[in-house]
């Protein structure tokens, strides 16, 4: 019988400076680590991050050294036991005592522990613990070109305006969006600001209205086969029952008719957090009048099972983002991914704005087929990372 050895943890820094954790499992003389990221614009529902009050990670350490890993030593390498003792551990709904980050750490360094016990790659063990239809050849790449919300001080008030080239290449993906990186530079800057970078490598610059990043990427992609997309995040800037963009306060029916004149205009195609983490009702309502529209959930959903039954039930999004630190283990990940697909939901994994050097999100995506993978502008190394293991795996499986 194959069974956990040592579970051990350290202190390491996120893309953002920021502690982080680091956690390594060890099964049947096999080492599997992995590297937790953290968000920013987090959703309500997500998994709780355990994180000390001046930041740092010794409460999680704590949690890992005084009740994890005693509880677990010894027993056997099984994902699904294993992912059920982390939740049962913890015994809270929010994953609060000991951490969602904690639990994601342990739960995905144990499965690469588990896969090289089995001597299988890791994508061939993810799919043993579950059956996930898949929805395509190879995922899309969701880039997020123009960076803006809580990941870009003084730019955009939407967080994300990504392009998503139309290919099942991913080398002629990244080669696609190598070049609108360098020509959508050129082109800010020609319009006389110098942009920053936000935290996941997009341009940053001051913003007067919210069409103009649309219109900067669809000039700049223009030739280039993709599809224009945005994480709105719309939970980032919902204050008492209204939606405050650059100054005015909109109402989400103000909201869904600029998205509708996005589509109209710019073409745009895919649509993250529309509205805010508890409008199921008006993302139905965009959904119903744009069906040329994809609506994503990602504040909305949080990986979480019951939530994507519900926005499935009410018809509120066609893809759902998918985040393993939302929900804290790989067997819940899993059966989110699961959910959506029964559904008819399209699965896009996705990384954190606070990232780490870790490719699994990229392995996860490969996996299961998953409709899209989003990590970010790949000219950062902690994104790039994830593209090119799921390049790896694409050319060489
Ligand atoms: P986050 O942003 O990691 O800060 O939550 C990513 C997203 O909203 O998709
Ligand atoms: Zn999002």
């Amino acid at each position: 019988m194959t069974a956990i050895q040592d579970i051990r943890a350290e202190e390491i820094r996120d893309s953002r400076g920021k502690p982080t954790l680091r956690v390594v499992v060890v099964a049947d003389g096999q080492e599997g680590s992995f590297d937790v990221p953290s968000g920013a614009s987090t959703g309500e529902h997500e998994a709780h991050e355990l994180r000390d009050a001046s930041g740092g990670m010794s409460l999680a350490l704590r949690a890992i050294a005084e009740d994890i890993a005693p509880a677990l030593r010894g027993m056997e390498a099984d994902q699904r036991e294993l992912d059920a003792a982390l939740i049962t551990l913890d015994g809270t709904e929010a994953k609060s005592r000991l951490g969602g980050n904690t639990l994601i750490g342990v739960s995905i360094a144990a499965a690469r522990a588990f896969a090289r016990a089995a001597r299988a790659p890791l994508y061939e063990y993810l799919r043993s613990l579950a059956s996930i239809p898949p929805s395509r050849a190879a995922p899309l790449l969701f880039v997020n070109l123009i960076n803006g919300g809580k990941h870009a001080e003084g730019g955009s008030p939407f967080q994300e305006h990504q392009i998503i080239p139309d290919t099942d290449d991913v080398r002629e993906a990244l080669d696609i969006v190598g070049r609108v990186y360098e020509k959508l530079g050129a082109r800010i800057r020609a319009g006389g600001s110098e942009p920053g970078e936000g935290d996941e490598g997009g341009y940053v610059f001051p913003v007067k209205d919210v069409e103009t990043p649309f219109a900067l990427l669809a000039e700049t992609s223009s030739g280039e086969k993709v599809f224009l997309g945005a994480d709105i995040a719309a939970s980032s800037f919902y204050r008492d029952g209204a939606y405050d963009v650059l100054g005015q306060r909109k109402s989400a029916h103000d909201l869904l008719r600029m998205y509708r004149d996005f589509r109209a205009k710019v073409g745009l195609r895919f649509v993250e957090d529309p509205f805010s983490e508890e409008s199921f009702a008006d993302f139905s309502a965009l959904a119903s009048t744009e069906p040329d529209l994809t609506l994503i959930g990602d504040d909305l959903t949080t990986t979480d099972p019951e939530r994507i039954g519900k926005a499935a039930e009410v018809r509120a999004i066609r893809a759902v983002i998918i985040k393993p630190n939302q929900i804290g283990t790989l067997s819940e990940t899993l059966a989110a991914m699961k959910a959506a697909r029964d559904n008819g939901i399209d699965c896009i994994v996705s990384h954190r704005s606070g990232e780490t050097m870790d490719d699994f999100v990229g392995e996860l995506a490969f996996a299961f087929g998953a409709f899209g993978l989003k990590a970010g502008a790949p000219h950062r190394p902690e994104r790039r990372v994830k593209y090119e293991r799921l390049l790896a795996l694409t050319t060489a499986v």
